[in-house]
């Protein structure tokens, strides 16, 4: 038997756990492989699981562990590295565990596909968590220079106030916040949207409801708009792929 599961606290409704069981009866695998939600409060806890269950092949991770969890690990892929979070755990020969962030490989594919190749935009990310870091590093590499917006004043961050006399140097905003997600679905991020343009692009992380009033907002200004969940489907078939590369 194969063991794929997450691990995260509190774990809710997951995703993961749909998407893979699903898939797993799909390709007729059902029977060998099986994916669980493993709720961890404490991440000391993370050797036990992985010693009571010898059939685990390979872990999501989600909030709150995806950067306590790098100490319990015995190497990081370049993507982990470079995002400084790790989302994905393939546990391989000799139980050797090695970190991935998939949702950097699943936010830079979708972006390439959204916005014009070799254009020169700039980009703001709006929130500064884990998500934000995975964006970050995915527009460091594209070249695009991006600023992140947060509610917390900084030396290298716009807050929200600011971007009333900032907006218009940006083509590019990434909600990376969670704001606007079911059931909160009535509000949106505060940004000065009467001075969005068609020459704005926004992405939104949040793909429930697929339509935020984020997107609804920058459409009816004639900006392009892009939701969250071809990355999610993206950064899961990642997964998939290194547990069984
Ligand atoms: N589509 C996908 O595949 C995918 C993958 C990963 C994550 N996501 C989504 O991306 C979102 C962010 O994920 P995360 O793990 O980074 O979440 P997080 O750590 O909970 O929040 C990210 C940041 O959002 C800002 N924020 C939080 N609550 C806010 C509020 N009420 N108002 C304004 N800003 C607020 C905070 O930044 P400041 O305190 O600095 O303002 C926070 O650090 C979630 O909705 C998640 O579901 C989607």
């Amino acid at each position: 038997m194969n063991i794929y599961g997450l691990i995260g606290y509190p774990l809710g409704h997951s995703f993961s756990k749909q998407y893979f069981t699903e898939k797993f009866d799909k390709m007729g695998i059902a029977e060998n492989n099986a994916y669980e939600k493993f709720e961890l409060a404490d991440i000391q806890d993370f050797p036990d699981l992985i010693r009571n269950q010898p059939d685990l092949r390979g872990l999501n991770v989600t909030i709150p562990h995806k950067q306590a969890v790098m100490p319990y690990l015995d190497g990081l892929d370049a993507s982990a590295e470079k995002v400084g979070a790790v989302n994905v755990i393939k546990i391989g020969e000799g139980g050797k565990l090695i970190g991935y962030n998939s949702d950097y490989y699943g936010f830079k594919t979708s972006l390439e596909a959204f916005i014009p190749a070799g254009g020169a935009l700039k980009a703001l990310i709006l929130g500064n968590g884990g998500a934000a870091k995975a964006v970050a590093a995915a527009l460091k590499d594209l070249a695009i220079p991006f600023k992140v917006v947060s509610r917390t004043k900084s030396a290298d961050t716009l807050t929200y106030d600011e971007l009333a006399a900032e907006l218009t140097n940006y083509q590019l905003i990434v909600n990376s916040s969670p704001v606007g997600t079911y059931p909160k679905s009535d509000v949106c991020p505060d940004i000065p949207y009467e001075l969005l343009t068609p020459e704005h692009y926004l992405y939104d992380l949040v793909y429930n409801p697929v339509q935020t009033l984020f997107l609804e907002k920058g459409q009816a200004k004639g900006a392009k708009i892009h939701n969250g969940l071809k990355m999610l489907h993206l950064q899961a078939e990642k997964a998939w792929e290194i547990w069984n590369s």
